[in-house]
């Protein structure tokens, strides 16, 4: 086992990267995207491996079993991830059967243009941003190879600046958002997810025409529920070594919930907070919910 190293983060098309994805960028970039490719994208701690769950098993027709042929990482390869002594998600993409499912954190920006090429279908989930904060901080404690965050305000501050891997999270919310309508995107968010999970599954059943009957539909939204996804190995990242992934005071499946800022942000950084995204937010229509 390759212990890792700390992440260093080196700009790549203006967005902070980690130095391993930068270093490997043109295989990224050259990417050959399949017309019947579906792409996750998420800025990340917005509920990749939630919809990730989702969207396989719709793929296999609500079969639980199938879904346990493998963990979530190998079901639906990270595209961009560069992880040593394991291999990119290019490489893992290259063998996987069609139809792929795949999830990329990548700013629309810098995505391969093969996927536009080819219209392959992405399915965008976004988180509003004081909840992708609070997840984001958890998961930089407990991903070994992740910049040390500092302490909370420390890190809301790089957040808010978008000093952070991936860069700014509304640059990233909102490039999304403007580009909906030019490619085959569905635009779905998280808080829409937890109030309604079936209506959910729906709009992506409708956005990859398939059919699928209510008690299906009503199967799929149990196993991907929250406290169904943090006992199933298969989905919870469990399977990753203490070294690289170290659950032991955080799980990666923490709380799963819309609002849970709440016990983190001062009403000092609130304040702060909230000015800071009216202005950087004035440009776009683009509506969130920090509760539901
Ligand atoms: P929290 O840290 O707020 O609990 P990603 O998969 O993009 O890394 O996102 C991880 C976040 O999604 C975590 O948020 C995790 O708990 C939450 N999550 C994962 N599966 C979920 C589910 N089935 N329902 C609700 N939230 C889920």
């Amino acid at each position: 086992m390759d212990i890792p190293t700390l992440q260093k983060l080196v700009p790549l098309h203006g967005v902070p990267m980690a130095i391993e994805i930068a270093e490997n960028w043109e295989t990224v970039e050259q990417f050959q995207a399949k017309s019947d490719d579906l792409v996750i994208s998420t800025y990340p701690k917005a509920g990749t491996t939630w919809a990730s769950e989702i969207v396989d098993m719709i793929y296999a027709g609500g079969d639980l079993e199938k879904c346990c042929r493998d963990t979530i990482y190998n079901r639906v390869p990270y595209l961009e991830a560069r992880i040593p002594g394991m291999p990119t998600g290019v490489e893992q993409l290259a063998v996987a059967p069609s139809p792929r499912l795949l999830k990329t954190h990548l700013p629309i920006h810098m995505m391969p243009n093969s996927f536009w090429e080819k219209n392959a279908k992405v399915i965008y989930v976004a988180r509003n941003a004081k909840d992708v904060a609070v997840s984001y901080f958890f998961f930089h404690q407990i991903v070994k190879a992740m910049p040390d965050p500092g302490p909370w305000g420390v890190f809301l501050d790089n957040y808010m600046e978008g000093n952070v891997s991936y860069g700014s999270w509304y640059e990233h919310v909102k490039g999304w958002w403007e580009k909906r309508n030019d490619h085959n995107i569905l635009y779905l968010f998280y808080e829409d997810m937890k109030e309604d999970p079936k209506r959910e599954i729906r709009k992506m059943l409708h956005f990859l025409e398939k059919d699928m009957s209510d008690d299906i539909v009503e199967k799929i939204a149990y196993h991907t529920s929250f406290d169904i996804m943090k006992t199933n190995d298969m989905a919870n990242y469990k399977t990753i070594p203490n070294e690289l992934l170290d659950q032991s005071t955080t799980s990666f499946m923490r709380k799963g919930i819309a609002g849970d800022w709440k016990n983190h942000f001062t009403v000092a950084q609130n304040e702060k907070f909230d000015e800071e995204y009216k202005r950087k937010m004035s440009d776009t229509r683009l509506h969130f919910r920090s509760e539901i």
